[in-house]
């Protein structure tokens, strides 16, 4: 309770949810399809779309694997969270929270079944909570928003079994009430998993293979990252500070921590991870070639990996925390054309995401199998109990969970482990709905079908205002204290997160 309204207050939320929810109703509330929030804007001069090249996170290396001791049977990685200075705007010095001195932080790899030690050091001034959003993780591991790793109170290990199939997974800070400012300074990067059965298929990989964190951010005049708890002009503006409530956006946007950057791509087929990084902002991508045509995407896989069939989709809507493992086809491109990834949710430059320049055709021995994965869809007959949670902004102006603001002692749901249950999403507004521990399906949405971006194995959803979805869930690996909660961070810091046991 306290820590939360320390973030009140630290927000400066004087005018509280009615005032929020009026400006939610200017940005996008009661849309189909809108971004919720309010963006800041940049107090420099920001680079023309697609100047700077776009680059792939350094990869993290294990430490050499120890013959015996507690760390016997583990790969282990070493990280310190440090703050650095990025250059991010060509010529502009940001200073950034980080993991290892990068943004995003380095990408970890891992196979499934085999378990892997994440050992940080805090180096910040700041408490941090590392949570692998994905992962099937003791609770101990899980970076739970109150159990914190304080700065220079010496290394803290977190352990990831890794029993489950490949996927693209994330890493983030997870600080109670300040997800939102921590992950805005810089504290994300990806953490990939890779099993025999994805191996095996004949996907575009090496240098045809990018992982694609998005991210909106806005900068101060001296370089620095603006966020309206870091910045005073922006927390004693009557009615305008309770906006950021609704979410935080920026006026730049990133990839990998680039702005608006280019690639140069052959003709050939690649394989694009994408993952919604960002606060608060919604996507719906599409790619657009400069001869006027669009490209499609090939869907192959969902936050929780391959999907059994691949799909095509002309957009993706993206939900912050979601991920989308596509094919993108340039062959019928020729030399010099250039294809743009857009957000159509965005307006101005921030329609803009990335530009790929075609090079030339080159030798291509990938495909996509017509299969890709068997695995068993949930029914709803497998369902031991059936929940609702309903994701709202209660009258005191805080965001809740079944009319509840979180609370760390709190219990919203006792599921039983190994059993798959439903659970009812409900929302005022734009949720994307996240679980830890628990994988889930889309059995029904809007009293309809899922639609197509559902399918496949998920861990975060997006429930738009006034819809209800219908997930199965199954408990699985651990025991213990979860949570789920609004991936939106401004939301998730303003309490909508909500604890189940796993008994
Ligand atoms: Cu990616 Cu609990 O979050
Ligand atoms: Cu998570
Ligand atoms: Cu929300």
């Amino acid at each position: 309770m306290t820590a939360r309204f320390s973030r009140r207050g630290l927000l400066g939320l004087a005018a509280g949810g009615a005032a929020a929810a009026a400006v939610g109703g200017l940005t996008g509330c009661g849309t189909d399809d809108g971004t919720t929030g309010v963006q800041l804007r940049s107090e420099l001069p920001l680079p023309r779309p697609f100047t700077v090249p776009l680059t792939l996170p350094d990869e993290a290396s294990p430490l050499p694997r120890a013959k015996d001791g507690p760390d016997a049977g583990y790969d282990v990685y070493r990280v310190t969270q440090r703050p650095a200075e990025l250059e991010i705007l060509p010529g502009v010095r940001t200073p950034v929270w980080s993991y290892g001195g990068s943004f995003p932080g380095p990408t970890f790899r891992g196979r499934s079944g085999r378990p892997v030690r994440l050992r940080i050091d805090n180096a910040l001034p700041r408490p941090t909570s590392t949570h692998l959003h994905g992962g099937v993780t003791p609770p101990s591991s899980d970076g739970y928003p109150t159990d914190l790793l304080h700065p220079s109170s010496g290394a803290r290990t977190y352990t990831y079994p890794l029993r489950q199939r490949a996927a693209t997974l994330w890493y983030h800070d997870h600080r109670m009430d300040f997800s939102g400012p921590q992950v805005w300074r810089g504290l994300a990067g990806f953490f990939l998993v890779h099993d025999e059965e994805e191996d095996a298929l004949p996907l575009p990989r090496g240098e045809r293979e990018l992982p694609l964190l998005l991210a909106d951010r806005s900068f101060a005049a001296d370089g620095s990252f603006r966020y309206p708890s870091t910045d005073p002009t922006l927390s004693h503006t009557p009615g305008v500070e309770s906006a950021y409530m609704d979410g935080v956006l920026g006026d730049v946007q990133l990839v990998n921590g680039r702005p608006w950057p280019y690639r140069e791509v052959t003709a050939t087929r690649y394989r694009l991870r994408l993952l919604n990084g960002s606060n608060a902002r919604r996507y719906r991508l599409a790619l657009r070639a400069s001869n006027g045509r669009s490209l499609p995407f090939v869907q192959i896989g969902s936050d929780q990996g391959l999907l059994a069939r691949p799909q095509t989709l002309e957009t993706l809507t993206l939900t912050p925390g979601e991920r989308f493992d596509v094919v993108v086809d340039f062959s019928a491109c020729s030399a010099g054309t250039e294809v743009t990834l857009v957000n159509a949710l965005a307006d101005g430059p921030m329609r803009n995401v990335l530009r790929f320049r075609v090079t030339g055709p080159a030798r291509d021995d990938s495909r996509i199998p017509t299969r890709l994965s068997s695995f068993r869809p949930l029914t709803t007959a497998q369902s031991v109990a059936t929940r609702h949670f309903d994701f709202r902004l209660a009258t005191d102006g805080m965001w809740t969970i079944n009319g509840r603001p979180f609370d760390p002692g709190g219990v919203w749901a006792e599921p039983r482990l190994g059993t798959v249950e439903l659970w009812r999403l409900t929302s005022d507004f734009h949720h994307p709905v996240h679980l830890h521990l628990a994988h889930f399906q889309v059995v029904s949405r809007a009293g309809g079908p899922p639609e197509p971006k559902d399918r496949g194995w998920k861990d975060t959803v997006d429930v738009r205002p006034y819809e209800v979805v219908e997930i199965l869930a199954r408990f699985d690996g651990h025991r213990g204290r979860y949570m789920l909660h609004c991936h939106n961070l401004e939301h998730e810091d303003m309490a909508m997160m909500a604890n189940f046991l796993v008994r």
